[in-house]
This record gives structure tokens, sequence and C-alpha cells, in this order.
């Protein structure tokens, strides 16, 4: 592990991270989604998790969002949907990722969710082999299109045309 590596604090993402997640401007349209799953935190409902260094502030980024179950997909149990799952492109490939999926698992265990779902996109080649080296699987391709409101209050729709991708926690580690 590289020197910086270690000094990489994972942690809850605090109101006043929210402008830093925008990275100067490139995820302002996702303001809103940002404060709602910052809202939701504080209900308990999400889990987001931020990586920084003391040096360079966020450096990456995940959300956890509690679903409940969904016969029409057959699933059974409540789980976690993962999302914005982004490292700052000059820190990748160094572990970042990979901290932050193992709090992701961490936490999924002490809230008793064994499955964790996530989407990702078919072109994003490098995303589905490293969530694959982690013990995803692809359960579905997801096409479509997803809807949300941007920062400026439009609805704004935008094509999708996803892996549905699922962990599910081994019970041993649950002991
Ligand atoms: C996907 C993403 C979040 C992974 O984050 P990351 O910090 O690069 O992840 P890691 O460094 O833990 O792992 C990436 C690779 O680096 C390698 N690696 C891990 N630790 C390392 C280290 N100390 N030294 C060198 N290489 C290392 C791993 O082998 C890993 O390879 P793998 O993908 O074959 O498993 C990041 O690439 C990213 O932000 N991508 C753009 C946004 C995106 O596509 N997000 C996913 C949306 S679905």
């Amino acid at each position: 592990m590289e020197n910086w590596l270690k000094t990489v604090n994972i942690r809850l993402l605090r109101e006043e991270d929210l402008p830093e997640l925008e990275w100067g401007g490139e995820y302002k349209r996702y303001r809103r989604i940002y404060r709602e799953i910052y809202r939701n935190s504080q209900k308990g409902l999400s889990i987001p998790l931020i990586a920084e260094t003391a040096a360079e502030g966020i450096v990456g980024q995940v959300f956890l969002s509690q679903k409940e179950p969904n016969l029409n997909y057959g699933i059974r149990t409540r789980y976690y949907f993962l999302s914005s799952f982004r490292v700052r492109a000059e820190f990748r490939d160094h572990g970042v990722g990979s901290l932050l999926l193992q709090e992701c698992e961490k936490q999924a265990r002490l809230h008793r969710i064994r499955d964790i779902y996530l989407n990702c996109e078919r072109t994003n080649n490098r995303a589905r082999w490293f969530y694959q080296e982690h013990g995803f699987k692809v359960v579905r391709i997801d096409e479509g299109t997803w809807t949300y409101v941007n920062d400026e209050g439009f609805v704004v729709t935008e094509p999708q045309n996803a892996y549905l991708m699922k962990k599910t926690l081994s019970w041993i580690l649950f002991k």
C-alpha cells in the first residue's frame, strides 16, 4: 500500500461537503440528488461515504441507499443500491475504490443487509471488471431511461443502458 493511501479516511458525508461533490461544476446537475441522499442519511435511509486525504480533501465517494423488497423483480428482502461511485481520476488504481467498497460491505453487515445492487453502464468495461473482481455478478440488463431534477429545477431524462449487478454477502461473515 502506498503511503498516501494509508492516510485516506473513509467517513460519512457531511452537509458542508455537498459543494465539493460537484467537482468544480462537472456534477453540478446532480446537486439535488446529492442533497436528497444527504437528507436520507439523516433519516437512516442512506449511507453516503466519502474518501478524503488531509492534503487533497475529497478524493472519492460512494452512496448506499436502502431499498425495500421488490417482488416485481423477485427481491424478497431489503437491499442496498450503490450509486455515484467515483474516485478522482488522478487517484484511481491505488486502492481508494476498494477501500470505499470494503466500507460499503462493512456497513451492509452492520445493518444486516445482505444484498448490494448497482447499475454499471454497459460501455464501462473498466468499472464492470472492478466490480466483478470484487464479487459482483451481472443479473440483468437495464435498458431505457432514468429521470432526475437538475440543479435548475428542470426534469432531465437520460438514456440508460446498464448491467444490473449484485453481490450477496456471505453468511459466515455475518456472525
Ligand atoms: C471504478 C472506480 C470507482 C474504482 O476506483 P479505484 O480507486 O480506481 O479502485 P482501486 O484502485 O481499488 O482498484 C482499481 C484497480 O487498481 C488496482 N489496485 C488496487 N490497489 C492498488 C495499488 N495499491 N497499487 C496499484 N494498483 C492497485 C486493482 O488491482 C484494481 O484492479 P481491478 O479493477 O482489476 O480490481 C474508479 O475507477 C472510477 O472512479 N471510475 C470512473 C467512474 C466510474 O466508472 N464509476 C463506476 C460507475 S458504475
